[in-house]
């Protein structure tokens, strides 16, 4: 799966470590940036302009954005385009899920500075936020997404079925996991864990995943069939 990021900031987007990093040297998962400022216009590359009716900061012009999409379109067809944006929709793992289908990949759009001209909204098939608090960019949003989708690429996590039981795989929250010592400074493991019987060991589990969801996160439990 490709994942094409147009941003300001492409050195953000190289140091990919850990299993993604391991992912990408096996070609499962590629990661490009597209440096934004290269669509920039005239000497200087400019990329931002003042908000027409005054206002705070600088507003991204919408030529070097539709350049920059158009010549990353010309050359990888058929990418999703999502605008990184808090006023998007709010990314959940149903969304997530959605984007991992997309191929051959995604197509990322960063914006920066106090946001984008309004028109660039034109040039994404969905917009997506991360959270409702503000970042001074799209890059860590784009991060986000691209963590949270890679990992569902076949071959990318050691172990699949570990996808299957995971927090809002069913929209409640993951149960608790325990490896040994049975005993750690007085705190025992659960007996059901360690009867070696499997019905037990998941009803108890199922047990915990909606006890845990009904304290920290209730409004998940709405969504939830028993
Ligand atoms: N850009 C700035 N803040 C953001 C957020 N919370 N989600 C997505 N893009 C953003």
């Amino acid at each position: 799966m490709e994942f094409h990021v147009i941003t300001l900031f492409p050195e953000m987007f190289r140091p990919f470590a850990g299993p993604l990093g391991r992912a990408v040297e096996q070609g499962l998962v590629r990661v490009e940036a597209h440096p934004l400022r290269q669509w920039g216009l005239g000497r200087y590359r400019q990329v931002d302009d003042a908000p027409y009716g005054g206002g705070r900061g600088m507003v991204l012009r919408p030529e070097p954005l539709f350049a920059a999409v158009e010549s990353v379109l010309e050359q990888h067809p058929g990418l999703w385009r999502v605008l990184l944006t808090p006023q998007g929709e709010r990314l959940t793992q149903r969304l997530v899920r959605g984007l991992a289908e997309r191929r051959p990949g995604l197509l990322l759009i960063a914006g920066r500075y106090e946001g984008f001209d309004e028109r660039a909204r034109a040039l994404a098939d969905q917009e997506l936020s991360i959270g409702d608090y503000v970042l001074a960019g799209g890059e860590l949003p784009a991060l986000v997404v691209i963590e949270a989708v890679a990992r569902l690429v076949p071959g990318v996590l050691g172990n699949p079925g570990s996808l299957d039981e995971e927090s809002f795989g069913d929209s409640l929250l993951e149960y608790p996991q325990y490896t040994r010592p049975a005993e750690f400074r007085g705190l025992r493991v659960p007996a059901p864990l360690l009867s070696g019987n499997h019905a037990a060991v998941r009803a108890w589990r199922r047990e915990q995943a909606l006890k845990r969801t009904a304290a920290r996160r209730p409004d998940l439990l709405a969504r939830t069939k028993a």
